[in-house]
């Protein structure tokens, strides 16, 4: 057992399971959507394609896979104790899939009180979900930059949702909102705030872990966060402050500082002693590069702004964070947690060592292999489309069928939990 790990209170298998086995089927329907809607998704940040595309993504795929993990992740390596995590799982999870649906199918057919209706859906889920976290993540005695971060996201994930309930009211009943500022301060919530917050305060644990790296220097870990926060309140600022320049002036120090950690982490990666090249360490690879991608891109939109005018520089940006930097890390990250969960629940049924199979046995390492070389490409294709119209509906069948080998290779993993859940079960029997 590592050192920096608890297995005491792990939930059920079935509370991360039941949210990794759902996340990849959103990507299969953000693939269809794409591939259905043709050259022309892609156009603006505002076509209804690409705001439903987005939500399949950051609700349907990130929102379920990270709250999965965190049910995971905050008794084993934090020490924190959700509350009846079985029942707060079973509650949020259809509740989330439910909203997220209406609200997608809410910006596709322009159908406002579809946004409206799932608003209240959001606001229970989600809100279910932070109070059970946050009340975990403050109770717990543990201390470290991980739980920092880890409690900073749930605040941003709170803020998140609520920007976007008053977003879609705000559409759905014509209150008078200044739609596209709302709008950029929300995402910045979601994609820094949530997802990257997350994201980081994760690595510094699971990084050196997992990927064998030296850890992250303290005054990086200790920095990233609060700085990360304070840039988003800057950020934020340019709604109430009305300056003109205030946007530049918080969003280049924000790019600087996603650069900083995508960079870190490639590093450390790469002065590393044993080098490992499992799906983990190249999925955080892949996600990494996008993230640096992200941040040069995004800064030369700011300063060349003949190139940010076209309306297609938003929508690159948004495939990098997406497809790129989010959907790579966080599948890395459920090929290192699944086959870690069969083993070490099959482990706890109280059959002898020997008995219980290897990690690598659990998921097929060609199966990770393949479906991330499918990923990269689908990836290339969809960033290619960006500027190339007509590779749309290549590119999204390509992400369909990279997310759907992935949803395939976590029902193959948990059906040999099963099996071999059953092997030692019917062993005992005999004893
Ligand atoms: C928690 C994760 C979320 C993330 C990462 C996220 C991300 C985003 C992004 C990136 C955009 C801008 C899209 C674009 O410019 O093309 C956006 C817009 C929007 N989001 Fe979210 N979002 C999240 C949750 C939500 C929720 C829960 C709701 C509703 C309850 C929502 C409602 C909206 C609305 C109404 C817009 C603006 C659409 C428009 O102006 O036409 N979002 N979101």
């Amino acid at each position: 057992m590592h050192p920096n790990l608890s297995f005491d209170q792990a939930p059920p298998i079935s509370v991360p399971y039941r949210f990794f086995l759902v996340a990849p089927w959103f990507g299969v329907m953000a693939g269809i959507l794409l591939g259905w809607s043709g050259p022309d998704a892609f156009a603006s940040r505002w076509t209804p394609e690409v705001l439903a595309l987005t939500h399949l993504i950051a609700l349907g795929f990130m929102l379920q896979a990270m709250s999965g993990a965190l049910f995971q992740f905050i008794p084993v390596a934090v020490g924190g104790n959700v509350w009846h995590s079985r029942l707060v799982a079973n509650a949020v999870q259809p509740m989330l899939v439910l909203a997220t649906l209406l609200l997608v199918a809410g910006f596709l057919f322009s159908r406002p009180g579809l946004l409206s209706a799932a608003v209240p859906l959001f606001l229970l889920a989600v809100g279910g979900f932070v109070i059970a976290v946050a009340l975990a993540l403050w109770r717990t005695p543990a201390t470290g930059m991980t739980l920092w971060a880890m409690r900073m996201a749930i605040g941003g994930l709170a803020v998140t949702v609520l920007l976007g309930a008053l977003l879609a009211e705000s559409l759905a009943r014509g209150l008078t909102v200044s739609i596209v500022e709302l709008t950029n301060i929300h995402l910045a919530w979601g994609l820094g705030g949530w997802a990257l917050m997350l994201l980081a305060g994760v690595s510094y644990h699971v990084v050196p872990m997992f990927q064998l790296t030296r850890p992250y220097p303290l005054w990086f870990a200790r920095g990233f966060g609060p700085l990360l926060l304070f840039l988003l309140l800057a950020w934020s600022g340019q709604y109430f402050l009305d300056e003109p320049r205030w946007p530049m002036a918080a969003g280049l120090p924000l790019l600087a500082i996603f650069f900083a950690y995508g960079g870190m982490t490639l590093w450390l990666q790469y002065t590393r002693r044993r080098k490992i090249h499992d799906a983990t360490s190249l999925y955080f690879r892949v996600a990494m590069l996008s993230l640096l991608a992200f941040a040069i891109s995004g800064a030369a939109f700011f300063l060349i702004p003949a190139i940010g005018a076209d309306p297609r520089s938003v929508v690159w940006l948004g495939v990098l964070a997406f497809a790129g930097v989010f959907v790579s890390a966080i599948t890395g990250m459920m090929y290192k947690i699944t086959p870690f969960l069969n083993w070490l629940h099959l482990q706890r049924l109280g059959a002898p060592m020997s008995a219980v199979p290897n990690m690598k046995k659990m998921l097929a390492a060609e199966m990770m292999t393949g479906q991330l070389r499918l990923h990269v490409l689908a990836l290339l294709l969809l960033l290619a489309a960006v500027w190339l119209p007509g590779l749309a509906r290549l590119a999204g069948m390509a992400f369909a069928a990279s997310s759907a080998w992935l949803g395939w290779n976590l029902i193959s993993a948990v059906r040999r939990y099963q099996t071999f859940r059953d092997q030692i079960r019917a062993v005992a029997l005999h004893c």
